[in-house]
């Protein structure tokens, strides 16, 4: 059916690339309508040039598993909304399409595999409980910084095998990579200084790389990269990139999942009460944190050939940006998406760590540290009271919460 030329008008003008509408938490009512009345949805001027938004869980499921028509690759823009600058850009296999991309992916996935979860079990719930029993009572504290920060900033040197005295150097270059410039509170302030800071990450990882390059293989990130065929020659803005990638991949995210699940916990009283008498809930309370938050908001893709979806012809050429966020809050998909429900049938059941090819190596490493986190904070029967609101980044790619003032009431 033909829509009345002003609603078409309205639809036209949104542009959900702005990251104010993540700083402000003001996403849902946006999406919500795309979805019902334009749910592949094209903007034509954004300050990134035109884009698709695919904004259906069902379609998004679509363009990640058909990676011949849509590409990931860094020569055709890579994998975020906003272009990277020509001749600046950091390749690493997120950004590539197979067989390049299979080849890398297969060299860091052990870290993450199985086995290797189970020999991590101890360290990262020695260090939770480290953590949450040097934390303050009846006294206003930083979750972000104290917890989240913390937590995942170990469990990132623990996997590089990273120098422990060095170790906040690491938060600082995922800030870094993840910043978006144009923010006045930025870590960075232009795409030229975020170069030259990890240029010197870069720099700084050499030396360790190529120290273990020399050494006999060890079961760590950098060792594994070193000594494997797929990566041991990486060009610098490769060798860069790869790093960029596995920092962020493994900080940033599941940072903003521990953040974000105190949230929902404090904003859902009877959610946090089902959990605590009821602690077989602890994986599932973990899959709907990270649904609810949703801690990547979009991937994008390029189209490498002419195609259809959802009914609309999307061109070679064009840029299809996936929203997470809303796939996620998909009614046809999931029941009562927009609310926190800890005890659903198939809290799998979401798009957060995307899916296909590129789906997220490090999901279990990821669910493995919030299931602990949340073991031992109901073990110790922690209750929190949020104190202020929450600092949110202005960002279109991360949902991150900078800060989240809390106290602990008993
Ligand atoms: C809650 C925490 C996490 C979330 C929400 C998350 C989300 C994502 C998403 C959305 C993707 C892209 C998927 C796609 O394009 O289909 C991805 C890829 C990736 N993630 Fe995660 N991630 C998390 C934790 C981690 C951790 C702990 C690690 C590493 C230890 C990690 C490493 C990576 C890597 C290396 C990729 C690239 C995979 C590829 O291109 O084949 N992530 N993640």
């Amino acid at each position: 059916m033909a829509q009345p030329e002003a609603l078409q008008r309205a639809l036209a003008s949104i542009d959900v690339s702005d990251p104010r509408l993540y700083q402000e938490d003001s996403w849902r009512p946006v999406f919500a309508k795309l979805r019902s009345e334009d749910p592949l949805h094209y903007c034509e001027v954004s300050p990134f040039g035109p884009y698709w938004s695919v904004t259906r869980y069902d379609d998004i499921f679509a363009v990640e598993l058909d990676h011949e028509n849509y590409s990931s690759s860094s020569e055709l823009g890579g994998i975020q909304v906003a272009d990277q600058r020509k001749g600046r850009e950091l390749a690493n296999f997120i950004r590539m399409d197979p067989p390049g991309h299979t080849a890398q992916r297969r060299t860091v996935a052990p870290i993450v595999a199985p086995s290797n979860l189970v020999n991590l079990e101890s360290l990262i719930r020695r260090r939770t409980c480290d953590v949450l029993d040097a934390l303050p009572r009846n006294e206003t504290f930083d979750w972000v910084d104290r917890v989240s920060t913390e937590l995942t900033n170990m469990m990132l040197a623990t996997l590089f095998d990273f120098p422990w005295q060095d170790r906040q150097m690491l938060t600082w270059w995922s800030d870094v990579a993840i910043a978006n410039v144009a923010s006045p509170d930025a870590v960075v302030h232009s795409e030229d200084e975020r170069f030259s800071e990890l240029t010197r990450m870069g720099d700084y990882f050499r030396k360790l790389w190529d120290a273990r390059a020399d050494a006999a293989p060890t079961f760590d990130l950098i060792s594994m990269l070193a000594h494997s065929d797929a990566t041991r020659n990486l060009q610098a803005r490769e060798f860069i990139g790869t790093i960029a990638l596995l920092i962020v991949g493994g900080n940033d995210t599941t940072r903003n999942s521990m953040s974000g699940g105190l949230m929902a916990l404090v904003e859902n009283p009877e959610q946090f009460e089902l959990v605590r008498g009821r602690r077989e809930l602890i994986p599932n309370l973990v899959a709907e944190t990270i649904r609810y938050h949703t801690p990547v908001l979009h991937m994008r893709r390029t189209a490498r050939n002419d195609v259809e979806l959802a009914g609309r012809s999307i061109a070679r050429g064009d840029k299809v940006v996936m929203w997470y966020i809303s796939g996620n809050r998909d009614e046809d998909k999931i029941e009562r998406a927009d609310e926190f429900v800890i005890d659903r049938a198939k809290p799998r059941q979401h798009l957060s760590f995307g899916a296909g090819i590129h789906r997220c190596v490090g999901d279990r490493l990821a669910e493995q540290q919030l299931r602990i986190l949340w073991e031992e904070v109901l073990q110790r029967d922690l209750r929190f009271e949020i104190t202020d609101a929450p600092r949110r980044l202005y960002s279109n790619f991360i949902r991150g919460i900078r800060s989240l003032p809390v106290r602990i009431v008993n």
